[in-house]
Parts: structure tokens; sequence; C-alpha cells
């Protein structure tokens, strides 16, 4: 296993995405609504909102995507909102954007119930194998073509406790 981000470099950069979320949404509202997408988003949610300088209500969905049949990738919602998201500024925390069919599924539901803004934070984003083109507001890191585990991204279910983001050895 290599470490590709310790704790403390996630850290560093949580607090500064903490500082511009705050900085942008601040001019016009002193409450957002952050969304968690489970189970990958776990520790990035709860280490972002504690450096949201503003109220956030937390609320949390359940996704899995998986490839259906053929080449078509389908994304099974396990947990959805348990309250209404309308007219308020929401704040989708994703774990990381790969092919962007999790987060294009899930802004497009969002969208329908009319919150006043939608916006997306994600800690990792991957362009190589982009399918499509999604809005984020939000980046932590851009990684390259690698499957990453730890800090919430598994392997298998496995490794999402490792307290860093690794990247197996070939
Ligand atoms: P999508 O391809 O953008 O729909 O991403 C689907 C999901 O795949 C993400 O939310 C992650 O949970 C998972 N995923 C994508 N890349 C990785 C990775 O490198 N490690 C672990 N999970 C990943
Ligand atoms: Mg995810």
């Amino acid at each position: 296993m290599q470490t590709l981000f310790t704790r403390e470099e996630i850290h560093t950069r949580i607090k500064e995405l903490g500082d511009e979320i705050t900085g942008i949404y601040s001019p016009f509202t002193n409450e957002i609504m952050a969304v968690c997408v489970l189970k990958g988003a776990i520790h990035f949610f709860s280490d972002l909102v504690l450096e949201i300088n503003m109220n956030v209500l937390y609320s949390f969905v359940q996704v899995s995507s998986y490839s259906g049949a053929g080449s078509t990738e389908r994304v099974k919602v396990k947990s959805w909102l348990d309250e209404s998201i309308y007219g308020k500024h929401i704040l989708v925390v994703e774990d990381i954007v790969d092919t962007g069919i999790t987060l294009n599924y899930i802004l497009g539901y969002f969208a329908k119930y009319k919150p006043a803004t939608l916006k997306v934070a994600t800690l990792f984003e991957k362009k190589a194998h982009r399918k499509v083109d999604v809005p984020i507001d939000f980046v932590g890191f851009e990684i390259g073509d690698k499957f990453i585990v730890g800090y919430g991204f598994d392997y298998d279910q496995k490794k999402r406790n490792l307290p860093f983001v690794g990247v197996e050895d070939a």
C-alpha cells in the first residue's frame, strides 16, 4: 500500500474547502443543508462540515452504482432524503466523481425538488473515465487513473477505515 494523501494533507485541504464554501455562501445565506452521499463520503462529510462557518443542516442518502446489462451503469438507491430540500441551499458532499453517473443521477432528482441552490463538493475527481459532464463546485484533489482506498474509500467494502488515502501496489 502506498500513501497518496496523508490524513494531515487531507485535513489541510478540507480546511481550505471549508473556507471557500463559507465565502461563497455567506453573501446570501447563513444556512445550508449538506447531503452526505454514503458510504464513501462519511469521513469527508464529517470533517468538512466542521470547517464551514455557518449553520449546516445534515442529510444523508445512500446510493451505489453497479454494472447493468451490457455496459450500462445503473444507480441503486439504498436510502433517500428524509426531509424536504425545497427552497434550501443544498450542498451535495461526494467522495469521488469518476464516470459522473452517480452524481448525475443524484443531481437530476434533487433538481426536481426545487432547492434554492444546488452545489457539489467532492473530495476527489478523476477525469479519465468521465461519461457524464456534471457540474462540480468544490474539488479537493484531482487524481489520475488509479483506484484509491481508505478515508471512506473501499475495495469490496474493506479498507474504508484506513486513516489515509492509499493505492494498492501494482
Ligand atoms: P461514478 O463512476 O462517478 O458514478 O462513481 C461511482 C462511485 O464509485 C463513487 O462514488 C465511489 O464510491 C466509487 N469509486 C470510484 N472510484 C473509486 C476509487 O478509486 N476507489 C473507491 N471507490 C471508487
Ligand atoms: Mg460515492
